[in-house]
Parts: C-alpha cells; structure tokens; sequence
C-alpha cells in the first residue's frame, strides 16, 4: 500500500499545488505572551499590524533605500527583532556573477551576527521590498534563520495582496539538520 500522503501542518488556500500564499487557515502556533503574534491571523491590512512589527516594516523600507540591486532592480529589505530588544535591518547586495548575491534577509542575519555574536535569537522579522510585489523569505534565507530564529516569531513579508504574517515554523516546517551519529 502506498504511503500516506505528505499533509503540511497548514492548509494552503486555492486548491493544492498552487504557488498561492493565501492561507485558508493555520493552527495556533503562536504563544500568547505578546499581542504581536495575532495579526498574522487577521485579513490583511496595516491596520492590523502590530505596532512593533509595523516600525519593524518601515525599518525594513527604509534598509531597503539602500538596495544595491543593478542586476535586478529589485530593492528588498529586511529587519531582525533580537530577543535582546535589538533591530538590526539588512538589504539586497547583488553581484555581476549573479549567484553570489546576498538577499536582504541574510544580510540582516550575518550583521547581527556580526554585533551581537552567536548567541542570538531572532523573535520577528520584517521584509519590505520597494517594488510593489509580494517577495516572501526565499528558501535560503529560511535556512540559514532556522538556525537562529525562535519557532513561533511572526515573518511580517509582502504577499501578492497585502503584507502577510506567518510563524516561522510554517514557513519552513522541515529545515534541514544535521545529527551525526559517532
Ligand atoms: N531577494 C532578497 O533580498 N530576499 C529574498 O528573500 C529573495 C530575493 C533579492 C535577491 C536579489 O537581489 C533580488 O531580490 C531578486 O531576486
């Protein structure tokens, strides 16, 4: 007998194998410690955004301002809360040799990285890009912020309409790890 279908702890809207980012609906995977979380459940409308994540959302607008993104024109910014309080943003460094671009994401990350040591934890995070188009975290930024980022922070990110907010865990439920055995 075939094995049990893959079903995502979430249900993607729009039928299935579509690109939609539109959610039909997501478990409560939030902790209710903070207000901040519940707009990611809310239909989308800055009105009600968090006010945190929403300074979080010009602060990535205004890191975006300083895209270096000739190839592409694409202007993408990013800010990281740290569980310390910190926001540290990041943009878009793209390369002629194309591959070796930086999106903004994990230029945030390796700055505060960089000030702040190994340590960090990541507890939201704001993409803006300055182009009008929806440009959630891609793949590789996913990755690299598992590493760091806390399973339940809200992702505030531009979907095709409106900004979305999503915990982290939805967005990339399986990362990969590494365990090796001795
Ligand atoms: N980009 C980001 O900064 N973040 C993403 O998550 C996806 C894409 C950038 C990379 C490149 O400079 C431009 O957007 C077009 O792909």
């Amino acid at each position: 007998m075939a094995d049990a279908p893959f079903v995502p702890p979430f249900a993607i809207g729009k039928g299935s194998g579509t690109a939609s980012f539109r959610l039909k609906s997501i478990p409560r995977m939030y902790s209710t410690r903070s207000n901040v979380l519940a707009s990611s459940f809310m239909p989308n409308s800055n009105t009600n955004l968090d006010l945190a994540l929403e300074d979080m959302l010009e602060q990535a607008r205004q890191a975006a301002l300083h895209s270096y993104s000739p190839y592409s024109g694409f202007r993408v910014g990013a800010a990281l809360r740290l569980t310390n309080g910190a926001i540290v943003t990041g943009t878009n460094v793209e390369n002629v040799s194309y591959g070796l671009t930086i999106c903004a994401e994990r230029a945030a990350l390796v700055t505060a990285v960089s000030q702040f040591g190994p340590d960090i934890r990541i507890d939201a995070v704001a993409v803006a890009n300055l182009n009008q188009a929806a440009s959630p975290p891609c793949g590789a930024c996913r990755q690299m912020l598992s590493e760091f980022i806390l399973p339940d922070a809200p992702i505030l990110f531009p979907a095709a309409d409106g900004e979305r907010a999503m915990p982290f865990s939805a967005l990339l439920p399986l990362a990969f790890d590494m365990k090796l055995k001795s």
